[in-house]
């Protein structure tokens, strides 16, 4: 049966083959070097068997200076490209047409693992409570030289596409938000300032690897910090991506600082993990970035994956058919149940979904690999 979820589309010059996107997921199951195991090769394999049009690798670092958690992927070294190839084989071979991108990410302010990490401005981090050092202009220029190299190498190693990772308060992200940007150079103070970084890898990456591989970006629509990037800013920044050359936007939300705010603040509880929002119960409660996409939506020219709480097949059909999203982005529901978008693809077993929204998985992944802990293992 046709359904509007099995439509394949195109984000840049490569056909995902139905609307669902494994959003990224921080796995915790490289090697402390950051070496792609068995265990993650074999991660990889079952969500790619499960059905999703496209997956997007957990949190992957470019630089050392940038590593956000123990056991993380890497891709700041050229001996790094035969181990990350065993991901892009597994996945082009199980996952009959599925597509890879690889998340690129440099931690910033907010990192498990490096005591003083470069960040635009130096403002503490209260939820790991880091004091970060303010980058120099060379700190700069070797960031954009580092992003710029591993979109190469993510390339050579079978990527499809590669995810700028600027949403959540890590770097990029920083970069954006007035609240962690307090430069007074071309780096930040306006919008356009702000945003420079950003352009610059972009504009190093197709120049060392060409305008056709697809560069996606995941974004703030709002920061919920209170100095903060708001929706008036997000959008303006859409349009940016928009007009530069990216491929695909994924709309995201939130800092780690976050989940020091009340619900009273904010109008929903905070978790640890604040952009993955706990006791989705209700459709009221799900799609909960989808007032914001709607309004970027309307200023972009390029796909839009929408992430955050989407859990009914009801909802998935009626956001694509409005056209407020063109994918639909999961992460807690295939740590849940990899299968699911073969589950509703083809119409067997269960048209619901198991995944409770307890953000059990964070806890498993900030304390060893991540998991469902409501799963039981047989
Ligand atoms: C355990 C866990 C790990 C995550 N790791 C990443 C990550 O590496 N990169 C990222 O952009 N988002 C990460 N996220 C956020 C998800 O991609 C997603 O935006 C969020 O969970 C909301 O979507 P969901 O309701 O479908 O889970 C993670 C979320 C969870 C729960
Ligand atoms: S622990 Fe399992 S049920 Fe709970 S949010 Fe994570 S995937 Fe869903």
């Amino acid at each position: 049966m046709i359904n509007i979820y099995s439509i394949p589309k195109k984000i840049g010059k490569i056909e995902i083959k139905n609307r669902f996107v494994r959003s990224a997921t921080g796995e915790r199951l490289a090697s402390e070097d950051g070496r792609v195991t068995d265990e993650l090769v074999q991660f990889y394999k079952v969500l790619a068997e499960g059905g999703v049009g496209l997956i997007i690798t957990g949190v992957t670092y470019v630089h050392a200076n940038g590593k956000g958690i123990p056991n993380q992927l890497a891709i700041d070294r050229d001996e790094l490209i035969p181990s990350l190839r065993k991901l892009t084989d597994v996945v082009h071979q199980y996952g009959e047409k599925c597509k890879i991108a690889i998340q690129l990410h440099h931690s910033g302010r907010q990192s498990m693992v490096l005591e003083n990490p470069p960040a635009p401005s130096a403002v503490f981090e209260p939820t790991f409570n880091v004091m970060p050092r303010e980058m120099t202009i060379k700190d700069i220029e070797n960031t954009i030289e580092a992003f710029a190299e591993s979109a190469r190498r993510a390339k050579e190693a079978g990527f499809d596409a590669i995810q700028l990772h600027a949403a959540h308060g890590y770097l990029l992200s920083e970069f954006l938000s007035p609240y962690t940007n307090k430069r007074t150079d071309e780096y930040g103070g306006s919008l356009e300032n702000r945003f420079r970084i950003i352009e610059e890898i972009y504009k190093e990456t197709v120049n060392s690897i060409g305008k056709n591989f697809p560069i996606f970006v995941k974004m703030n629509v709002d920061d919920f910090l209170e100095g903060g990037l708001k929706l008036d800013e997000s959008i303006r920044i859409a349009e940016k991506f928009s007009k530069l050359g990216f491929a695909a936007i994924e709309t995201s939300s939130c800092m780690w600082e976050v989940i020091s705010r009340t619900k009273k603040e904010l109008g929903w509880h905070p978790s640890f993990n604040p952009e993955a929002r706990t006791d989705i119960d209700s459709k009221e409660k799900e799609a909960y970035h989808l007032p914001y996409a709607k309004e970027i939506k309307k200023v972009i020219k390029i796909p839009l994956i929408l992430v955050g709480g989407i859990r009914s097949l009801d909802l998935i059909e009626k956001i694509l058919n409005e056209k407020n999203a063109d994918f639909i982005g999961l992460c807690r529901p295939l740590i849940r149940e990899p299968d699911l978008p073969n589950k509703w693809l083809k119409g067997t077993g269960k048209i619901t979904y198991e995944c409770i929204s307890c953000n059990g998985c964070t806890a498993s992944l900030l304390s060893g690999s991540v998991r469902c802990s409501q799963k039981k293992i047989d």
